[in-house]
């Protein structure tokens, strides 16, 4: 299987279509990561990275970082733009561009393998999941499972829509979508929930809307 929107994302990038880009690292990263009190040394997969500035900051606290991305353009412009000389080399389909801590695999990340991948001890999810088409995301998950080892924690932030939810008593429920997709194999902690109001870039007219920045930590049933 290959991503669907392979040709569409590459065109983004081409385009410099990506305000999905933060600035900065992001801040419900830095305030959230510390609790998983995990050890100095210990590798963080990002999938879908882009050039996100979140591995600069998750490298800085001693980690291990490799992160895929099916873009060249994006994995070019993070070593370019953060100033980083990469050494490159051919692993199975994919690149992997290489300096110190920081690593990323250029590819499709549906076609790669636990291998390619190497021992993963947490994965870190911001606009991942929630940038591929719904009918994506179950595979996604599915074939998170197969590359990284049951031990592997899993620690997601969301975008989300406020006004799409349930109901009022489920305010701070855990999304349906994300209980449904990853509730088999993992316990979901919901750590946070930021409700912010913002207008639509889209609909620049209309009243702001209510969207929810969320942090969930998961972890394997099958860790015990
Ligand atoms: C919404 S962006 C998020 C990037 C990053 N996580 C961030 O926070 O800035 C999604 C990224 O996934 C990449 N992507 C989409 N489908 C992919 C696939 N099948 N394999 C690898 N990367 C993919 C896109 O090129 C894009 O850079």
């Amino acid at each position: 299987m290959t991503g669907r929107d392979n040709v569409l994302w590459l065109q983004l990038w081409r385009d410099r279509r990506t305000d999905f880009h933060q600035q900065t690292a992001n801040q419900l990263l830095t305030r959230f990561w510390p609790s998983l009190d995990l050890a100095k040394g210990s590798r963080v997969f990002v999938p879908l990275c882009g050039k996100s500035l979140d591995m600069i900051w998750l490298a800085k606290q001693g980690h291990e970082v490799i992160g895929v991305e099916l873009s060249p353009i994006a994995v070019r412009a993070f070593f370019r733009e953060n100033r980083l000389k990469p050494v490159r080399r051919q692993v199975g389909n994919f690149t992997l561009w290489k300096h110190g801590r920081l690593s990323i695999l250029c590819g499709d990340y549906f076609s790669l393998t636990g291998d390619d991948l190497g021992q993963v001890d947490t994965v870190y999810d911001r606009a991942a999941l929630t940038a591929l088409p719904e009918d994506i995301r179950e595979p996604y998950i599915a074939h998170l499972r197969r590359i990284v080892a049951d031990t592997a924690k899993v620690f997601l932030l969301t975008t989300e829509d406020a006004e799409e939810k349930d109901s009022p008593s489920q305010a701070f429920g855990v999304a349906e979508e994300i209980k449904t997709l990853y509730s088999e194999g993992y316990e979901i902690d919901l750590a946070h929930v930021e409700s912010v109001f913002e207008i639509n870039p889209e609909l620049p007219g209309n009243p702001p809307e209510r969207t929810e920045y969320k942090v969930y930590r998961l972890s394997s049933r099958a860790a015990g």
